[in-house]
């Protein structure tokens, strides 16, 4: 069997790795890698590929940034001659960027299988490209692998077979607990004992200039207490450049490689994020997490693990705060199945 995966972004290398590994060496499987090259910095793309040991793209589409549509299309474009050249016999995409839509939608129309890793999940906001690249491609899959139980009953709900449904747990987890230990040692130098870790690059955080600016007033608040550490995505960092606000509150960081950031949650007394897997990572590790959305995909991480959901509001952010920094956070629980296995599941499945 040729299986060929698909990556892009930045949160699609830590959940294909452990995918790779498990196939890897099995019975008469060959695998290609193809980067679309949607993220293309070092800092985004490269340094994740040495520290997860991902092996080298076969190919690299190198489709760089654009508009939704533009870069969308650019990779459909691409891919599809790529795709056609090798005829795999089943294609694996990861998570919800649009490199993940992209090349679902190619296959689908060459009649190639797809599987989805990371499906299901559902924030009900299509005003997120993400959830309408979530929708499209699990209507487009062959085969949907699920983190949790509320992806099962999502994908039901949208009329998908319960044959085609397989509730794996958390890739990502996998990738977690295998460079955990290595992670200690690669905590930043100058780390203060105790600190807030701050992540920011939502469009609907980043791109509105006035709802960036109330964030980042409430966060040099935070900054006279207790030292914010903001690892900067490249989205936000163009819009600061915008924003006449003073920076000296924060300790601004390049966007980290995979280890550092891993050392950075760990130790951190509570984590400020819009990102989605940020919010299964501390729930894993059992850091508070404060997600500044509406609302999200990952509910389980708010029922069960160490998360809440503040939106746009600061008040409450301050309060979440004071509840995280004195150390009267709930207690959270693992979700079933983050349990470092998902990847030789889904291998399984394959075979
Ligand atoms: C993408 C994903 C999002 C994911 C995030 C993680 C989509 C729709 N969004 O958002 O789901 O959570 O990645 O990082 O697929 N840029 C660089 N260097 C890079 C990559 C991007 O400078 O290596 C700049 C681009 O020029 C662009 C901006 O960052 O202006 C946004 O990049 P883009 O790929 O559009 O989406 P992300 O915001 O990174």
């Amino acid at each position: 069997m040729h299986i060929l995966h698909v990556v892009g972004a930045r949160p699609n290398f830590m959940k294909a790795a452990p995918v790779l590994s498990a196939v890897h060496g099995r019975n008469g499987t060959r695998q290609t890698l193809v980067h679309t090259g949607q993220h293309y910095d070092n800092n985004m793309s490269d340094v994740f590929f040495k520290q997860l040991q991902l092996p080298r793209p076969d190919l690299n589409l190198a489709v760089g940034s654009g508009s939704q549509a533009n870069q969308t299309a650019e990779i459909m474009v691409r891919f599809e001659a790529a795709v056609m050249e090798r005829m795999p016999d089943l294609v694996v995409v990861y998570g919800d960027v649009n490199s993940t839509v992209a090349a679902a939608l190619v296959c689908s129309k060459l009649l190639i299988p797809v599987a989805h890793v990371e499906a299901g999940l559902r924030s009900f906001d299509r005003t997120m490209p993400e959830e309408i690249n979530r929708l499209l491609t699990d209507q487009i899959s062959d085969l949907l692998f699920t983190p949790s139980s509320d992806g099962d009953e999502n994908l039901v709900r949208e009329g998908i077979a319960t044959s085609r449904i397989h509730l794996v747990g958390n890739v990502m987890v996998d990738t977690l607990i295998r460079l955990l230990e290595k992670a200690e040692h690669c905590v930043p130098p100058d780390l203060p004992d105790r600190y807030i870790l701050v992540t920011l690059h939502r469009p609907s955080n980043v791109d509105d200039l006035e709802a960036l600016r109330q964030i980042l007033e409430a966060l040099a608040e935070i900054g006279q207490e207790i030292p914010v550490v903001f690892p900067v995505h490249p989205r936000t960092r163009q819009r600061l450049r915008e924003l006449d606000i003073d920076l000296r509150r924060f300790s601004l960081l390049e966007p980290l490689p995979y280890l550092e950031f891993l050392a950075l949650q760990r130790h951190a007394c509570a984590v400020i994020t819009d990102s989605g897997g940020i919010q299964e990572e501390t729930t894993y590790l059992g850091i508070p997490c404060i997600t500044l959305r509406e609302n999200t995909e990952r509910p389980i991480t708010v029922t069960m693990g160490t998360n809440v959901i503040v939106g746009r509001d600061m008040a409450r952010l301050r309060a979440e705060l004071n509840t995280a920094v004195s150390g009267r956070w709930k207690t959270g629980r693992i979700p079933p199945l983050w349990d470092g296995h998902s990847g030789e599941r889904i291998a399984n499945i394959l075979s």
